[in-house]
């Protein structure tokens, strides 16, 4: 197991996609981060679960087609807050749920997001 990615640890392409469908569908209903997105989340999700995909040790499909992240520069178009970035984590731990990942690997997992959707804010709120 110690020669695995977290992208095969988790399951690969058919839990990961299962997964951010299913964070999407939470983001839909979610009234701070839904005014941010487009109402047609299909191409979002299909580059979510690229860039997933390699952040997570698997192949680099995001960058293939899309050429480097630079996922901060990416989101400077959307005002991102504290609260945002909160509400963004909460939606994704409810996908975690929704596919039973569990233990050590979801804690790995969440603890890296945790660092990149913090690093994503670049408003300032007063609520934390
Ligand atoms: C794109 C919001 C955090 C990865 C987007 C878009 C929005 C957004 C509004 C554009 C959607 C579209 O027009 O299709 C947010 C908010 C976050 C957040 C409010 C809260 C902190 C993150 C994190 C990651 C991430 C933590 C990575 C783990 C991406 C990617 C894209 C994206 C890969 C597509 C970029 C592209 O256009 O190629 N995000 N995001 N986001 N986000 Fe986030």
């Amino acid at each position: 197991d110690m020669d695995m990615t977290p992208y095969e640890h988790l399951g690969g392409e058919a839990v990961l996609k299962e997964m951010v469908t299913n964070f999407y569908g939470f983001v839909k209903q979610d009234e701070v981060l839904a005014p941010l997105f487009p109402d047609d989340l299909t191409e979002t999700a299909r580059k979510q679960i690229q860039f997933l995909t390699q952040f997570l040790g698997g192949p680099s499909l995001y960058t293939q087609e899309h050429g480097h992240p630079m996922l901060r520069a990416r989101h400077m178009p959307f005002p991102i807050t504290n609260r945002h970035a909160k509400a963004w984590l909460g939606c994704m731990e409810k996908a975690m749920d929704s596919v039973s990942l569990q233990g050590p690997l979801r804690d790995f997992i969440i603890s890296r997001l945790t660092m990149t959707a913090y690093h994503m804010v670049n408003t300032s709120d007063d609520s934390h």
